[in-house]
């Protein structure tokens, strides 16, 4: 997605290097990145193992932990980019959405840092940061050529399932979101319900590798007529076959199980996705956030669109940071500037963006 930055002819080479921090929700994350695109350094520090008893995040932990990790991440971040702070241009931070008490421990760092540095502070949207996953890559590395516009983005994370309309970079339309479970989310549930590990969605898509898709008949809620997403009654619809399985005392079919309602998860964002290209003329597709790294999705979009499909390479679909401070590299470029006086945004729909 980021374009590259050109030069007139004779001007000396421009180099903008954006620290970003993330901390939304259970990763803690910094990395450097050259003018939106390369990746100088990417450090996760992922909690996932910490949540893994409780079945999803805990928040509380989340936070502590982010205050336990972030200065070593960050710390990392700066050695393996070999650059110290008064070599970069700015701080780019998640201020939403996200856990609060989690996105306060990031934004608290960034200011600290910037008050320390006298470097600008670029406050940005979560949801963006995912859109501009698309087209990072490790310093020299080949890059794409990037997705034309106007564009039709999908969002599926843990927190969020979003259709967004691109008109041009940096304007958007949010079409339609989840009712009621975000796609990761009930990924997460549904591998909770079948005793498969946290987090959902790499177990089920292991378990469904042996599985029948048609094993089981689960519900597609197409809510016709609108941009939005449903996955509760998918869920429930999974919980039922469990149940009745369970006091027949047979053995659950996981793989079947797994299968099935990855394959109706699939169906419908795939689906929804593809109308909605026709209906808004977009000339390409962005699908973006944990979810995208589905090998199922991932397959069925390149397969079924006629316009070229975009996602993230698979290990930048998850949180990191190289997200956050690309996009912050191309508000930084905008003009944004925030002070040192902003506060997180926990509901931060990307619709509200237009506006600044
Ligand atoms: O974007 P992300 O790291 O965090 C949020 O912003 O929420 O997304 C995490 C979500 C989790 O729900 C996880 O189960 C899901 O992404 N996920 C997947 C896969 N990998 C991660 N879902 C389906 N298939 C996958 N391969
Ligand atoms: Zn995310």
């Amino acid at each position: 997605m980021p374009k590259p930055v050109t030069h007139p002819p004779g001007v000396e080479h421009i180099t903008v290097r954006v620290l970003g921090l993330e901390s939304s929700c259970d990763e803690t994350a910094a990395a450097i990145v050259e003018n939106g695109q390369s990746i100088l350094s990417n450090v996760v520090a992922s909690q996932a193992d910490m949540h893994a008893k409780f079945g999803g995040v805990f928040p509380e932990v989340a936070s502590r932990q982010h205050i336990l990790a972030f200065t070593p991440v960050v710390q990392q971040a700066l050695a393996e980019a070999h650059l110290s702070l008064d070599e970069l241009d700015a701080i780019a931070v998640t201020r939403g959405p996200g856990l609060p008490g989690s996105l306060v421990i990031g934004m608290n760092i960034a200011k600290g840092m910037a008050m320390a540095s006298g470097l600008p502070l670029v406050g940005v949207n979560h949801l963006e940061a995912h859109l501009y996953s698309v087209g990072l890559s490790m310093s020299g590395d080949e890059t794409t050529k990037p997705p034309q516009y106007p564009l039709l983005g999908l969002i599926v994370s843990g927190g969020h399932t979003e259709l967004i309309f691109m008109q041009a970079p940096l304007k958007y339309r949010s079409l339609g979101a989840t009712l009621d479970d975000a796609a990761g989310e009930a990924f997460d549930k549904v591998a909770r319900l079948l005793g498969l590990a946290y987090p959902g969605g790499p177990s089920i898509q292991k378990a469904a590798e042996g599985g029948n898709p048609k094993a089981f008949h689960f519900p597609r809620a197409w809510l016709e007529g609108t941009w939005n997403f449903s996955f509760s009654g998918l869920k429930t619809a999974v919980l039922r076959e469990v149940r009745r399985l369970e006091k027949q005392t047979l053995p659950l079919p996981v793989a079947d199980l797994a299968a099935s309602f990855q394959d109706a998860v699939v169906e419908v964002l795939v689906g929804k996705i593809n109308l909605a290209a026709r209906r808004y003329k977009a000339r390409s597709i962005l699908i973006a956030g944990g979810v995208s790294a589905n090998q199922h999705l991932r397959q069925q979009a390149q397969n079924s669109a006629t316009i070229p499909v975009y996602n993230p390479p698979l290990w930048l679909c998850t949180d990191n940071a190289a997200m956050v401070a690309a996009v912050g590299y191309h508000r930084y470029q905008h003009g944004q500037r925030d002070g040192l006086d902003i506060d997180v945004q926990p509901n931060w729909p990307i619709s509200e963006l237009a506006s600044q």
